[in-house]
């Protein structure tokens, strides 16, 4: 592990057997609370980025929206918001989702981003890839140019970096745990 991946395995707090038996809660409310691994997090999510140009930063509902509006005020560039359904007040695109039990739609306003604007998709952490995957069809529905994914937890065994992968899409994320 590198010195990173100790850092942040330190501040991100495991619930074990949360929501239910056998799945270990991975609770980055203990890495926003802390300064320094907050601050840490942000600029390790952005430097792959340093020097590009960023148009907008889509965030997923919810904790997708905390690491994106700092990455966006530390990029300078805008942010979206990609939110539940029925959330969001002007015209949209929807999209259905899997999740691990069933199906959800999120939804982004049809003029949050324009043709060609370059985007990147952040959320606190890919599972499945079902939900990263939902935003990125509503993103490239829209014409965006998606730059990368980025998550700071990646739980490889899921899968959902191949899914993004296989979809041509750049992932970045900033530590892994095994197991689900
Ligand atoms: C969690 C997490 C990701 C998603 C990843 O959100 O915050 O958004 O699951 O899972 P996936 O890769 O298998 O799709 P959750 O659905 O629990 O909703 P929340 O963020 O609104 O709490
Ligand atoms: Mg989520």
């Amino acid at each position: 592990k590198s010195s990173l991946e100790d850092f942040l395995d330190q501040s991100i707090r495991t619930i074990p057997d949360y929501p239910k038996p056998g799945v270990q809660f991975r609770d980055i409310t203990t890495l926003l609370g802390n300064a320094r691994a907050f601050r840490r997090a942000i600029d390790e999510l952005v430097h792959p980025y340093a020097g590009l140009k960023v148009d907008k930063v889509a965030g997923i509902e919810a904790r997708g929206f905390i690491l994106g509006g700092a990455m966006a005020h530390q990029l300078s560039s805008g942010f979206v918001p990609i939110r539940k359904k029925g959330k969001l007040p002007h015209e949209t695109v929807r999209v259905a989702y899997s999740l691990e039990y069933g199906v959800d739609e999120m939804e982004m306003h049809r003029d949050a981003v324009k043709p060609g604007e370059r985007v990147i998709l952040v959320d606190d952490l890919i599972a499945t890839g079902g939900t990263a995957e939902g935003a990125v069809k509503l993103l490239t529905q829209m014409g965006a140019d998606i730059v990368a994914a980025c998550f700071v937890i990646d739980l490889p065994e899921l899968g959902g970096r191949k899914k993004l992968e296989a979809l041509g899409v750049q992932v970045n994320t900033l530590i892994a745990f095994d197991g689900h």
